[in-house]
């Protein structure tokens, strides 16, 4: 390795900036963390920051080769699957270390209620019957699915708003961003008069409430499961990560 290390973090997550900020704290590193751009008005991001797709593995390869980074970590979101394809493949080609920063996900407790299924389109068939008025929160990009349920109302939280050209389900949008706390989540679950809530199983505390909220409140969870991720070292949080990375300084 050169004296001074160039890390490349795939960000996009909450769990990325936080590695961001402690990895620019070390000496002799360079941080730099790359978006997708999905987001308007991303958080501030210490270190560097690049923004845009590489054009799959072999842009990711020219990238890495052409910045002389030495080490890339992988803390995009766990439903971010295909950019996590592309960086293990990548790496592999530009033989330099590879960890992925996974938050583990959410664990059913005693009373929740949650229907698990494979995908989204497979929750928006997985709604239960006697549910009509659904807290849809997954996000802005794959909300297509649910246009085909005309007899719904879904409100649809998101940090951004849909691209103005696709059609929307049934409701009313409601931008806002986490982290969210149990008491204003059951507030607005009673406040729409939610029956049933559509979630991904994202992981971590910062969009939890929601979930507990609908233990609370005895509501149905529709929840969806993570992709299936290449294999390779992992880590579950930033701590274990800083000190993975330690150790290659
Ligand atoms: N999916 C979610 O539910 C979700 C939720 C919260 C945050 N995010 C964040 O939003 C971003 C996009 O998510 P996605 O589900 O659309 O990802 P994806 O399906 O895995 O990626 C699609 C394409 O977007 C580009 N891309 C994705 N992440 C990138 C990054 N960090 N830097 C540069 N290019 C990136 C890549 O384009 P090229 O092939 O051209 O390189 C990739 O092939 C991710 O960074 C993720 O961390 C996603």
């Amino acid at each position: 390795m050169s004296e001074t290390t160039r890390i490349l973090i795939l960000g996009g997550t909450g769990d990325a900036a936080a590695l961001a900020a402690q990895v620019s704290l070390l000496s002799d590193v360079e941080v730099m963390t790359s978006l997708a751009g999905r987001t308007q008005q991303p958080s501030e991001l210490s270190g560097s920051v690049r923004v845009g797709g590489f054009g799959g593995s072999e842009g990711l390869v020219r990238y890495l080769k052409e910045q002389r980074i030495n080490v890339l970590i992988d803390a995009t979101h766990p439903f971010a699957a295909q950019i996590s394809w592309n960086a293990a493949s990548a790496v592999v080609e530009a033989n330099i270390p590879h960890l992925m920063l996974v938050r583990p996900a959410w664990k059913k407790v005693t009373d929740d209620r949650w229907l698990e299924v494979e995908s989204v389109e497979a929750a928006a068939q997985a709604i239960p019957s006697n549910a009509q008025r659904i807290f849809l929160t997954i996000g802005r990009q794959q909300l297509a699915p649910f246009t085909l349920l005309t007899e719904h109302w879904f409100l649809m939280r998101s940090i951004d708003p849909p691209a103005p050209d696709i059609a929307l389900p049934n409701g009313e949008l409601l931008l806002d961003r986490g982290p969210f706390t149990v008491e204003n989540e059951i507030a607005l679950l009673k406040q729409h008069a939610i029956e049933a809530i559509v979630s991904k199983n994202s992981g971590g505390d910062a969009t939890y409430a929601k979930i507990a909220a609908a233990r609370e409140l005895e509501l149905p969870v529709v929840m969806v499961q993570r992709p299936t991720r290449p294999s390779g070292e992992r880590v579950k949080d930033v701590a274990s990560a800083v000190a993975w990375l330690k150790q290659r300084l």
